[in-house]
């Protein structure tokens, strides 16, 4: 007979055996296999902790670094506590082996980036917990093997951007927590391959205008949080599209505005909260037939003729409405919904400004409490200061001289169009604040040492079409935190290498419409993590190469090469668009964009005056490539474009080409192929104007003419299938690469 405590015994003689001590300065629970380590200063994981351990809290310690493999002695853990740890890195491979984990927090450290293999091998997790660290950027890939994952919580980081495909992998999350970060941008497929995901939290950003595009891919989502974000209006026009989101908060925003259709396209809404926001009024809102409350406390309503299709609307629809008028002083205090119909008159003549009498309620400026706030607050005499957006303006005021003495809380600072000539040391002082600074059209020629210092939340500085030649080695001293740097429409002759050496974080740099001849991209090598590169519109005719670059996006248009730069392509494993349009190229060279074939989706050879594309000039380029401009130009055919599976946009109109048999190939690829193309015979006369692929006439008498073309026809096929199946949007149709789509002919090859 078992006897339980028998049992218990023997459990405990096992879990001794297999286990090695409990740690000196550990608590071991060894029946419920829970260990704790808190706060004794480790430096590394304790060796000796027991092996059948679930459980192990290591909170408060200061282990730094999680090296590879660091608990591979521990396989059974199902949750692991490391907040406070002071981490700094976490390096590949840190948890493998722990494949049984299903929570793991590493909240409160230092963590800046997570690498992609720093998360290999919880293929368990269903919770991750990284908020209160110092995370920057997402590298597209650093969740792909979270294929379990439930919850992740990303907030109070210090995100600015997120990438395409920033969440690959995440097939089961349900959570995305991205609240209290920097985020300004989204990249329209930041939130794409999130199948599962329902709520969405990205309160308390620096969101300035809705990412509509990004924000409706996650089609399940039910509920969106954009609260405490400095939005100002909502149109129809920013494209929120989601058929099952029932909760949306837009509160603490800088809504002035809301359009009629602004949620039309989001059926389903139940809860729309917009309290605290600055709006007068709202139209009735279209297409949301199952809203049932609307917050608008905390908005100053004014409550005259001009509510009336709201009140009736929310009446009608049984909307239940919280928000109190501000205004006409009679129904000051009231709510709106306790007023009755005849409440809500404008009074003919007499009183003060009506607003109501010019019809439909309009966009209110800052209200009366915020200029009560003006007065307590410093504001320059030519400049305006509106404390509730944290903008400061002087926008072209004739301006010598850069004023001080603005609100220290300033956000954006709008000084264009004046004539400052030299931006002297210091010019900023007491703006730690401030995140974005305008500075374009303003006739300057230097920027001293020290000009920018103490700008240290700076993200966005715009120095475009000013007269800068070149730029000091301090100039752009003192602010760290720079992302994107405007120097478009200026006069330097080469790169300001010195002066972006201090400047880690540079996303993205602007030097279009300047005056350089040779770009030499060694001179990026101070700043490695730059994604996007402007120079178009320049008098480039070379461009050497450089040290190896996380470049995206490079636009070279509109400049002098005569030849594809594919040497110094060599430093750009992760290019994705190449724009080189208006170069006179004429003719493409064999494996021209070979050492970016494995990473290029857009390519722009538009108005290259190109007449002659050599057969291998696409090698390496496959599947892979998503757009490719060859319009305006002087092609009379083309190599084969088997390869190109996963094209989604094609543009060949205007090149002469001539429909005989040599383009029998192209004429059969755009027969199979579900896209406008534009390409027209120009030769011979009897097809001149037909589209190349109606031009049957021509291609009729061509050997080969009316054979099957083999294992081809499936595939195009399946692809038709494809853009059918996803029209209207691109799907993630890379992060499930169809089946067959790779060895369409091979990749590397182009027959
Ligand atoms: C950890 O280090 C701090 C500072 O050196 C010290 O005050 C504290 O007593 C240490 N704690 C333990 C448990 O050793
Ligand atoms: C609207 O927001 C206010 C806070 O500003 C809150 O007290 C109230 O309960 C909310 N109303 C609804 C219907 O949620
Ligand atoms: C701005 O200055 C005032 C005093 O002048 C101070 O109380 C306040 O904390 C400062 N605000 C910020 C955001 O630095
Ligand atoms: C700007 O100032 C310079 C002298 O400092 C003057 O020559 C120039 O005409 C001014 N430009 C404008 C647009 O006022
Ligand atoms: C462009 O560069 C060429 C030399 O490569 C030079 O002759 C020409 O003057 C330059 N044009 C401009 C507008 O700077
Ligand atoms: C190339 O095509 C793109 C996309 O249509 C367009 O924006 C660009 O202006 C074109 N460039 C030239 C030089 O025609
Ligand atoms: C293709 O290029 C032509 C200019 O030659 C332009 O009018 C047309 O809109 C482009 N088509 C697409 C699909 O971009």
């Amino acid at each position: 007979m078992w006897n339980p405590l028998g049992l218990t015994l023997m459990l405990v003689l096992v879990w001794r055996g297999l286990a090695g001590r409990c740690p000196r300065i550990c608590v071991c629970d060894n029946i419920r296999r829970h260990v704790s380590c808190r706060r004794q200063n480790l430096t590394e994981v304790p060796v000796s902790i027991p092996q059948m351990t679930q459980r192990l809290d290591l909170q408060g310690n200061v282990l730094k670094v999680i090296p590879p493999e660091a608990f591979l002695s521990l396989p059974y853990l199902t949750h692991l506590d490391l907040r406070h740890c002071q981490l700094e890195r976490v390096e590949e491979g840190a948890f493998r082996g722990l494949g049984r984990l299903v929570y793991l927090n590493l909240a409160s450290n230092h963590l800046s980036v997570l690498y992609q293999e720093a998360l290999d091998g919880l293929g368990s997790l269903r919770q991750l917990v990284l908020e209160r660290n110092q995370l920057e950027e997402i590298r597209p890939g650093a969740f792909s093997q979270l294929g379990s994952l439930g919850l992740l919580n990303l907030a109070h980081n210090s995100l600015v951007y997120l990438p395409d495909m920033a969440f690959q992998g995440l097939l089961q999350t349900r959570w995305l927590r991205l609240s209290h970060n920097a985020l300004n941008v989204l990249a329209p497929e930041a939130l794409a391959g999130l199948p599962g995901l329902r709520r969405l939290s990205l309160d308390h950003n620096e969101l300035q205008a809705l990412p509509g595009e990004a924000l409706s891919r996650p089609e399940g989502l039910v509920q969106l949080e954009l609260g405490h974000n400095p939005l100002t209006y909502l149109g129809e026009e920013d494209g929120l599209a989601l058929w099952a989101l029932r909760d949306l908060a837009l509160d603490h925003a800088a809504l002035q505005d809301v359009g009629a259709g602004a949620f039309a396209r989001c059926p389903r809404l139940r809860s729309l909260d917009l309290q605290s926001n600055q709006l007068g009024g709202l139209p009735p809102l279209e297409g949301v037939g199952q809203l049932r409350k609307l917050n608008l406390s905390g908005n100053p309503l004014l409550c005259d003729c001009a509510a009336r299709p709201l009140w009736e609307w929310v009446a009608r629809a049984r909307v239940q409405t919280d928000g109190l008028c501000l205004e006409p002083s009679r129904l000051k205090g009231e709510a709106l919904e306790s007023l009755r119909a005849k409440d809500l008159y404008c009074q003919r003549q007499g009183d003060k400004k009506e607003e109501g009498e010019k019809g439909a309620l309009r966009p209110r400026g800052p209200t009366r409490a915020p200029e009560e706030a003006r007065a307590t607050k410093p504001c320059p005499a030519a400049c305006v200061c509106s404390p509730d957006s944290q903008h400061s303006s002087c926008e072209n005021k004739g301006l010598r001289l850069i004023p001080s003495g603005f609100p220290n809380d300033t956000q954006l600072l709008d000084l264009r169009r004046n004539n400052f000539s030299s931006i002297p040391q210091g010019s900023f002082p007491g703006l730690a604040h401030l995140v974005s600074l305008h500075l374009q059209n303003c006739g300057i020629t230097n920027l001293e040492p020290g000009a920018l210092s103490g700008l240290d939340q700076l993200v966005y500085l715009y120095l475009s079409h000013n007269q800068l030649s070149g730029l000091n080695s301090a100039a752009l001293q003192g602010i760290p935190r720079l992302r994107y740097l405007y120097l478009d429409g200026n006069r330097f002759t080469r790169l300001p290498k010195a002066s972006l050496k201090v400047l880690p974080r540079l996303f993205s740099l602007h030097l279009e419409h300047n005056a350089l001849q040779h770009l030499a991209l060694g001179d990026l090598s101070g700043v490695k993590g730059l994604h996007c590169f402007y120079v178009s519109g320049n008098n480039i005719s070379r461009v050497g190469p450089g040290p190896a670059l996380e470049l995206e996006k490079l636009h070279l248009d509109r400049n002098q090469l005569q030849t594809v730069p594919t040497a110094a392509l060599e430093g750009l494993p992760a290019l994705r668009e190449l724009q080189l349009s208006g170069n006179p190229l004429r003719a493409l060279e064999d494996r021209a964009f070979l050492p970016v074939a494995s990473s290029l989706q857009h390519l722009y050879l538009n108005g290259t005056g190109l007449q002659q594309i050599s057969p291998g000039a696409f090698a390496g380029l496959g599947p892979g490539l998503r757009s490719l401009y060859l319009e305006k130009n002087r092609l009379q055919t083309l190599p084969a474009m088997a390869s190109f599976t996963q094209l989604e946009l094609i543009n060949l109109s205007e090149n002469p080409f001539r429909c005989d048999c040599r383009l029998l190939p192209l004429h059969r690829w755009l027969v199979g192929l579900n896209l406008r193309v534009g390409a027209t015979c120009e030769f011979p006369a009897n097809v001149q104007g037909q589209k190349v692929k109606a031009a049957t006439v021509a291609f009729k008498a061509c050997p080969g003419w009316g054979t099957k073309k083999g294992k081809q026809v499936p595939l195009l096929a399946q692809q038709k299938a494809r853009k059918v199946q996803g029209r209207g949007k691109r799907k993630p149709s890379r992060l499930a690469k169809v089946g067959g789509s790779g060895d369409l002919g091979g990749r590397g090859h182009v027959d």
